[in-house]
């Protein structure tokens, strides 16, 4: 018998989750938990990298991002869901990991350097927030994961770790840490509603899908599109029309979708028909996914248990990949 491929992926609790996340990597994540050992993380530590001075917008959204992960059915009983801060072995690794990084290598991180230019950091750049790739190597390091289903931003994360795990399996003449791999999905970027090539709650550009139908139509009926399509029986651009991509996203009508394209780009289709469509799309997708997270929301309770008894699970398989570390390192 093969052994199970090990997941670990996380999330910043900074905010409920977006329809990009749900593309970038929870699809993969519900798909993937049936074959695989999965550890999802909420990422309440790295969370405060980039907001040390909102603890309680974190706190708050622990339970948003828990919600989200059960409403789109990331099966508890399937996979672990825990708590970063719950789990002090990682924040140990990252220690013992930082010496095997260089400050250099640190500041040309692409996805540090694209985050500080987003957050308007400029000098005032958090230590801790430089070295949040060299945490993110523990997270994914202390359980060994084989794969991390993320958007392609995060790639340059899984480089930085693999880095970490060849050099310290070298010079402490170990075979302890795994390398992982980067499971990218097809469209690994969704674009915010304004055009914008990324959604993100920092550029105030995503549908969440905790959005009810009223906050949902607004988003779509404002939608960027091509602004050089003016009249209806102009040729409008499908390329980097947000509305398009969507649609390529979550119309499961890949035919009537192909034919609305073909009919855009010709000419006489105006955009308002193509949000309206979307809009029947994405709200039919959101729907269950809305009706389920209530079911939880019902019962906050039962959804920390959940946590605090992942975090237990989770923290077992973290301490026994810190010993093996601290064993090869003589730290004992
Ligand atoms: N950096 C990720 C984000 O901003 C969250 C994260 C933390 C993560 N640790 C991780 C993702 C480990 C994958 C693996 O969304």
């Amino acid at each position: 018998m093969t052994q199970k491929k090990v997941i670990l992926t996380g999330d910043r609790p900074t905010g409920p989750l977006h329809l990009g996340h749900f593309v970038g990597s929870l699809v993969n994540r519900v798909k993937m938990q049936d074959e695989c050992t999965q550890f999802v993380m909420i990422a309440d530590m790295q969370a405060l990298t980039d907001h040390a001075s909102e603890p309680e917008l974190i706190k708050k959204n622990i339970l948003e991002v828990a919600f989200d992960y059960l409403a789109v059915g990331i099966d508890p009983k399937k996979t672990t869901i825990f708590l970063q801060s719950l789990i002090p072995e990682i924040s140990e690794l990252t220690m013992y990991y930082l010496n095997l990084v260089t400050w250099n290598r640190l500041k040309h991180n692409p996805t540090v350097k694209q985050e500080i230019k987003q957050k308007n950091f400029q000098d005032s750049v958090p230590a801790g927030f430089m070295i949040y790739p060299v945490s993110q190597a523990a997270d994914i390091t202390a359980f060994k994961a084989d794969l991390v289903p993320v958007g392609d931003d995060q790639l340059p994360m899984i480089e930085q770790t693999n880095e970490i795990v060849r050099k310290f399996n070298r010079i402490y003449k170990a075979n302890v840490l795994v390398e992982a791999k980067g499971v990218v999905p097809q469209i690994a970027r969704l674009p915010g509603i304004d055009g914008n090539a990324k959604m993100s709650k920092t550029l105030k550009n995503a549908i969440y899908l905790k959005d009810e139908i009223d906050v949902l139509k607004k988003k779509v009926m404002s939608m960027y599109t091509d602004p050089t399509h003016l009249k209806i029986e102009d040729p409008g651009k499908v390329e980097g029309n947000p509305v398009f991509t969507y649609l390529d996203a979550f119309d499961p009508d890949k035919q009537k979708v192909q034919e609305m394209k073909d009919h855009y780009s010709k000419g006489g289709l105006g955009d308002v028909v193509c949000k309206k469509r979307l809009l029947e799309v994405l709200d039919s997708f959101l729907t269950p996914i809305r009706e389920k997270r209530k079911e939880y929301e019902k019962d906050p309770k039962h959804v920390l248990d959940l946590i605090y008894s992942g975090s237990k699970d989770a923290k077992i398989v973290a301490a026994k990949t810190l010993k093996e570390v601290k064993d090869v390192m003589h730290m004992y």
